[in-house]
């Protein structure tokens, strides 16, 4: 298959010096773009900026904010089978990017932000045959709000993991998921985030290409 795979945060930028970011190291993706590399897939890695060695083998891109991974995911989505966006995408972003460095004199206090644009919103409706793999990182209701998001980003199967756990989430190397689809839900133990990653890309392969799935819903309705 050839795969997408999305790592890392986003940073979105304030002036030269400053941005707004968050915890994702990018572990739990590159893992993932190097189970699909060893399951023979061919690997396109799109990657906010991390401290991690690029798989060899990967394509990569490497971006800086939501609005550059964006353009990334976009230009690439047709050529990909699946998408798996496992990027911590941030969600605002500062309306204004300083050409100078701010001084702390300057009111801080009054900076705006906007929303960015959800990828995964934008690519579904560009969706033939591709499979949408998203993430759900919570502190609470992580069942309930993976259920929601893989509904309301029309992707065909959410890895919802909490993230208030020490032993799961951001910057470690394990992690404790559920794995939930429209028709299942799954717990899986605490593993090795590589553990966890080659059980995603098994799961992908075994998934019907995304018409399918779609046919297979509006027969059981
Ligand atoms: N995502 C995306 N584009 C964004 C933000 C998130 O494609 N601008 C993707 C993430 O990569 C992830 C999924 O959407 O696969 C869910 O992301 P998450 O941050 O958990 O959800 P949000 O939609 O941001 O919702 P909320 O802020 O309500 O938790």
């Amino acid at each position: 298959m050839k795969i997408i795979v999305t790592a890392g945060p986003t940073r979105e930028a304030i002036d030269p010096v400053r941005f707004l970011s968050n915890r994702s190291s990018g572990k739990m993706g590159y893992a993932i773009a190097e189970a699909a590399l060893k399951r023979g897939h061919t690997v396109r890695l799109i990657s906010g900026p991390v401290s991690l060695l690029p798989p060899p083998n990967a394509r990569m891109y490497q971006v800086e904010s939501a609005a550059d991974m964006l353009q990334a995911v976009v230009e690439n989505f047709a050529w990909c089978d699946a998408l798996i966006m496992s990027a911590a995408v941030a969600d605002w972003r500062p309306v204004h990017q300083a050409e100078h460095k701010l001084k702390k004199c300057s009111a801080m206090s009054n900076l705006k932000l906007e929303r960015t644009t959800d990828i995964l919103q934008t690519v579904a409706p560009q969706k033939s045959h591709q499979i949408i793999i998203g993430f759900a990182a919570e502190t609470k209701n992580l069942i309930a709000e993976a259920r929601r998001k893989l509904s309301a980003k029309n992707m065909d199967m959410i890895i919802a993991n909490d993230v208030s756990r020490e032993d799961a989430g951001f910057a470690v190397d394990t992690n404790a998921a559920s794995i939930i689809t429209q028709d299942s839900s799954e717990d899986l133990p605490l593993m090795q985030k590589s553990e966890l990653a080659l059980e995603i890309i098994q799961r992908l392969e075994k998934l019907p290409p995304a018409n399918n799935i779609t046919r297979r819903r509006h027969q059981k309705k």
